[in-house]
């Protein structure tokens, strides 16, 4: 398949493109910083604090699928980006009429909405994290999830073929290909996985037509 892997130098992103180009796909990684990705895989350079349309445009143009694991090298001090740049890349994808996309979001955004009366928790979370792991990661990375927030948003409102991850804490252990999975609500006593699952799990669900508009829960 043709895949556009979008912040192709983060930590999920190099295991995206890694697993991607293994799994024999024609890969076109798009980067801040391109000279730091392997040789091997078509590369466009886009800052999307600043994105420029038309390369994203042309970066997306023709492709199966856009996997994008944007987020920000310091939560504190950049939230905003994975907004302002998945409202770019969902532009992007709608001139170019690309339907599919998968993103990285995160387990502590909050109840998934939709429901008549949405529960007060994620009915994932277990006692420790509604009371202890939860609010600690909110009232550390508030504003980020925030943000996160409304980049799920902007995906239920594009009208495009979107799936969102949702992850709890990211760790660098090595790609297990076994973990747990779940629709619309965090993996009970799920605390951990590895990015490299991660980027598994996201190139699985391309070829999986059940994950499509729905937020997917994921853990060891
Ligand atoms: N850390 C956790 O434990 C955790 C837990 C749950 C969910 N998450 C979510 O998962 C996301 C991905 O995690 P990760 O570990 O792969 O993150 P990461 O290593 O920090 O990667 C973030 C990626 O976004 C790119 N990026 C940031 N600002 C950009 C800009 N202005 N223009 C273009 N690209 C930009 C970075 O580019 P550069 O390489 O050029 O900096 C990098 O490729 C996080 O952002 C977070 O939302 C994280």
């Amino acid at each position: 398949m043709k895949l556009t892997i979008v912040a192709a130098t983060g930590g999920i992103g190099r295991h995206l493109v890694e697993q991607a180009v293994a799994g024999g796909h024609d890969v076109t990684a798009v980067a801040r910083r391109p000279r730091e990705l392997p040789g091997g895989v078509r590369t466009v350079a886009v800052d999307l604090t600043r994105p420029d349309l038309r390369t994203l445009a042309a970066a997306v143009r023709g492709t199966d699928a856009v996997l994008s694991a944007l987020g920000p090298r310091n939560p504190r001090t950049d939230a905003g980006i994975t907004s302002r740049g998945t409202r770019a890349i969902v532009a992007a994808m709608q001139a170019e009429h690309v339907r599919r996309i998968i993103i990285v979001s995160a387990a502590p955004v909050g109840p998934v909405p939709g429901r008549p009366t949405p529960p007060r928790h994620d009915p994932g979370d277990g006692f420790f994290m509604r009371h202890l792991g939860v609010p600690l990661t909110r009232a550390m990375f508030g504003r980020h999830y925030a943000d996160l927030a409304v980049t799920e948003q902007t995906l239920r409102d594009s009208g495009l073929e979107w799936t969102v991850s949702r992850p709890p804490k990211l760790t660098d252990k090595p790609l297990t290909g076994t973990y747990r999975t779940a629709w619309n609500r965090n993996i009970r006593g799920g605390f951990s996985v590895p990015r490299a699952d991660v980027a598994h799990h996201m190139l699985a669900m391309v070829n999986q037509p059940d994950t499509i508009e729905q937020v997917v829960g994921i853990a060891t």
